[in-house]
């Protein structure tokens, strides 16, 4: 039946976790319907919970491991465990999470013919061996690590996606991500921004793995949902892969050392050993992103944080 409104129904996998449920923030607020389907397993529902009494918003229980059958108009698919302690807690079903959740989302797309986007990922380099990391490296992953599960699950998906484009006609879009901090992450999921933020409200020591020297770039939510919904807009044709993040470069002690700073904590940095297959570098080379869509990182680091800490003391520490 043709819709009887130009509102969109669009479907977000993962929505209560981070990324996610700043997604639907940013997709109600342009006037979408909004489903947001999750398992819980690492999101939450305090993480939508200012969305419940919207008309326009629903939110659903599901596992994306499992068949799908709902009609929208596009598809966010992000449901998948991001950090190292989740993804590596039971990684058979992180895997599968990333394999049979992009075959179910994937079909469910081509059933409605629905345009859908794929949450990829910076760990689809690999501890790369090219730096920074531009859109045609093929990375270099170690198939057998403990990071596998989801480095190898995230690029099975990616070629699923294209093979479906290429098999299917599907309309689909891949976005890689890089490290992205902000409000609503997971208190303790072990990565490093809000790993330091909580540590430092605490006043317990900063846990740096190794001398510290090893880089990452930071990008805050709010730039890098901008830069979905302009890659979601992209003509028919356009698939990626995107790179998204932010270029600038930090070592793990500079982080630290902002940190303390900003929350005024008297935390001491303490050292300890580097964990297997931990990259060294790791920064996105947005060169496409600029030239297609204008889209660059507006928030500073500073700046991000600083919200970032304001969020963690308000919810936890207040
Ligand atoms: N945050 C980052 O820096 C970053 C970087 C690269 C890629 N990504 C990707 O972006 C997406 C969102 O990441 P995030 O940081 O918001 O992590 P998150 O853990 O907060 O969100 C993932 C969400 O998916 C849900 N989920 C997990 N398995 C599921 C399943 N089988 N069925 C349904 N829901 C399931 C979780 O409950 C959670 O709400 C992920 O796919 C992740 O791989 C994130």
């Amino acid at each position: 039946m043709p819709a009887l409104t130009n509102r969109k129904r669009v479907l977000v996998t993962g929505g209560a976790g981070f990324l996610g449920s700043h997604l639907c923030d940013r997709l109600l607020a342009a006037g979408n319907d909004v489903l947001c389907v999750d398992n819980f397993f690492t999101g939450s529902r305090d993480n939508v919970l200012h969305l419940l009494d919207n008309p326009h918003f629903e939110l659903m229980r599901h596992d994306v491991t499992f068949p799908l059958y709902v009609e929208v108009d596009e598809i966010y698919n992000l449901a998948c465990p991001a950090s190292p302690i989740h993804y590596q807690h039971d990684p058979v079903q992180t895997t599968k999470t990333s394999v049979h959740g992009a075959i179910n989302m994937l079909g469910l797309a081509k059933r409605v013919r629905a345009r859908i986007m794929q949450a990829s990922t910076s760990e689809v380099y690999g501890d790369p061996a090219v730096h920074p990391q531009p859109e045609e490296y093929w990375g270099n992953v170690n198939t057998i690590g403990p990071r596998a599960c989801y480095d190898e699950g995230k690029r099975c998906a990616e070629t699923l996606f294209f093979d479906y484009h290429r098999q299917h006609r599907l309309d689909i879009k891949v976005i890689r991500i890089f490290n992205t901090y902000g409000p609503r992450m997971h208190p303790s999921d072990g990565r490093v921004v809000s790993n330091f933020i909580i540590q430092a409200l605490k006043g317990e020591p900063i846990t740096i793995y190794g001398d510290g020297q090893q880089t990452r770039s930071f990008c805050y939510v709010d730039d890098l949902i901008e830069g979905f919904l302009r890659f979601m807009d992209t003509p028919a044709g356009v698939t990626g892969p995107i790179n998204l993040g932010n270029p600038g470069e930090f070592t793990m002690l500079e982080l630290a050392e902002k940190v303390v700073r900003l929350t005024g904590s008297d935390s001491k940095i303490v050292h300890k050993p580097l964990p297997q297959d931990d990259p060294k570098q790791r920064r996105p080379d947005i060169t496409k992103a600029r030239a297609l869509m204008e889209w660059e990182p507006a928030v500073p680091l500073d700046e991000g944080l600083a919200r970032t800490i304001a969020y963690f003391r308000g919810r936890f520490f207040a």
